[in-house]
């Protein structure tokens, strides 16, 4: 094996999802704490944008500034090199978590097994089936009193529109809970309350009717799992790698992050069979991590908190070839050539300067604003990375300007927060009406905040009676011309100038797919989801 060779098969580049509560946070630590990268709880604790602070958006500001040091943590565990992305949870940042899947080579998605699957998980789920990502579940909290496990899989296969193999299996739930059976090592892992230790109580039981199970577990108890067990093996296909990494089954664990329990299986199951770094399709052909040459893509850009500093990180994913300091590559749609002299990645919990990194690595990037999201790195050739859409969002406000001899900086600021990824922004003509898009509220606070205090631009929101946004194209460019001049007002320019029909309601949507058959409609700026009349 060459060197690169060699380094991207140690590599494991995953994201942790969930929906808010679930366990992702205290699962992430756990995974830190048992791979050795911390040595104690509490200490990614920072990351979590509390459920408290949903109405303080600076809070939330300032806890997204501290949870750039936790976007991404790498460590080694038995010669791999994990590098975890974290994502946001709360539901206003979805995009960002969208695009950040776009980075990742699979993904854990923690379940609370009292609330089941919940609405952003589902969300996220789609991203991952769209890219077809492989995924693990982790049953989360069965020290609380869950729902039965077989009705939770069967609404995991439901919902998450994905056939699931479970590889451990509870014995009873809540207060009663008494650890997991290794549906593979065929062993016991006996349960007790336990935030601190990460030791473990296992039994081998090879025969499940060995008299020891019932020792064990008690007799009831021991029964269940003989039936349960049974019932598994004869419902459930075997387990086997491929439909996992084909992004068609996800092998399911039951555990309970706070108490360390079922970490160790989840962690030493991902390094067996989670996938290295992956191929990347490009507009042009697909790149393989083994090739030579660097290329990488910009996913995630983060402004730096302080207002005097107008510089911002930019999270760069290296798909192939060695990202080498200092050395200039071609920034593909500026057409020019950047060098880097401080690049650094992230360890748990500090930055360091590198001087390379690999297919799989995330890098950290000072940017002056050269970046945007999606934006590609070379040696030279002209590409752009696929599978890094704008979403349509979900609440559109028009942006007015409240003071005329600030045009300028309004200008300025609205280009460069939509370039990072904050909003989208929407053109109406006549008259270059500014339409800004988000998937939350939260977001209009923090840019209006954000243009007053780095841009010296003030502003207001004015509600607009849009629920939709669809990318339209149409295969006969007259017919398209046509309806965007029959449309008028309700169609949009996109910042790279692609129209966009604002639909008022589902029903106008699905009315205008009726009535304009060469005309196709997509969620995303990619053009992959074409709408269904
Ligand atoms: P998130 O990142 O997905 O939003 O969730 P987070 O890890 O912060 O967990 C949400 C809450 O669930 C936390 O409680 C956490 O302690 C708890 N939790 C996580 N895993 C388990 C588990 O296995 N069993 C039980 N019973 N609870 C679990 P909190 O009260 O919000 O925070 P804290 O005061 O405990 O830190």
């Amino acid at each position: 094996m060459t060197k690169i060779e060699q380094e991207i098969a140690k590599r494991r580049t995953f994201g942790i999802i969930s929906h808010p509560d679930a366990g992702k946070t205290t699962l992430t630590e756990k995974l830190l704490l048992f791979g050795g990268a911390i040595q104690t709880a509490g200490a990614v604790k920072s990351n979590k944008i509390k459920k408290s602070a949903t109405s303080d958006f600076m809070e939330i500001e300032k806890q997204r500034g501290i949870s750039v040091a936790t976007s991404v943590m790498t460590f080694e565990y038995n010669d791999l090199k994990i590098n975890i992305l974290d994502t946001p949870g709360h539901k206003d940042f979805a995009e960002d978590t969208y695009r950040t899947l776009t980075a990742v080579d699979s993904v854990i998605l923690v379940i609370d097994c009292v609330k089941g699957v919940e609405e952003q998980t589902e969300r996220l789920m789609e991203v991952c089936r769209m890219r077809k990502t492989p995924v693990i579940i982790f049953v989360n909290k069965m020290d609380r009193e869950g729902q039965n496990p077989f009705d939770l899989l069967d609404e995991l296969e439901q919902k998450l529109m994905i056939k699931v193999r479970p590889l451990t299996w509870p014995i009873n739930i809540g207060q009663n809970f008494k650890g997991v059976y290794n549906l593979y090592d065929k062993s016991l892992n006996l349960f007790s309350v336990n935030k601190t230790r990460i030791e473990r109580d296992i039994v081998a039981i090879e025969d499940l009717n060995s008299p020891e199970l019932d020792k064990q577990v008690g007799e009831r108890d021991a029964h269940q799992l003989r039936e349960d067990v049974e019932l598994i093996e004869g419902v459930y296909d075997e387990f086997t790698a491929e439909p996992y990494l084909e992004g068609e089954v996800a092998p399911v664990f039951f555990g309970s992050a706070v108490n360390n329990f079922g970490v160790q299986e989840l962690l030493d199951t991902f390094c067996e069979i989670a996938p290295a770094t992956q191929e990347r399709q490009t507009d042009v052909r697909i790149i393989e991590p083994t090739e030579k040459k660097f290329s990488g893509f910009v996913f995630k850009i983060h402004a730096n908190l302080d207002p005097k500093h107008r510089d911002r990180i930019a999270f760069l994913r290296v798909c192939s070839g060695t990202f080498e300091r200092n050395k200039f590559y071609h920034h593909v749609r500026l057409d020019k050539g950047v060098r880097f002299s401080n690049p650094y990645n992230f360890m748990a919990q500090s930055k360091d300067v590198i001087d390379e990194a690999f297919p799989g690595d995330v890098v950290g990037l000072y940017d002056t604003g050269n970046f945007k999201i999606g934006d590609t790195l070379t040696e030279g050739e002209e590409l752009f990375f696929q599978g890094i859409p704008s979403f349509s969002p979900e609440i559109f406000k028009e942006l007015i300007n409240m003071d005329p001899l600030k045009s300028k900086q309004l200008e300025k600021g609205i280009q460069q927060l939509t370039d990072e990824g904050v909003a989208q922004l929407f053109m109406i003509q006549p008259g270059n009406r500014k339409v800004v898009g988000t998937v939350g509220e939260l977001q209009f606070e923090v840019i209006q905040y954000r243009l007053e205090h780095e841009y010296g631009a003030k502003c207001r929101f004015d509600n607009m009676p849009i629920s939709k946004a669809c990318w339209i194209t149409s295969e006969n460019p007259a017919k398209l011309n046509e309806y965007i001049r029959l449309k008028g007002t309700q169609i949009a320019y996109d910042k790279d100038e692609h129209p966009v029909f604002l639909a008022e309601s589902e029903w106008m949507l699905r009315m205008n797919i009726q009535n304009n058959p060469d005309i196709k409609f997509h969620l995303t700026s990619e053009f992959k989801l074409a709408v269904e009349a």
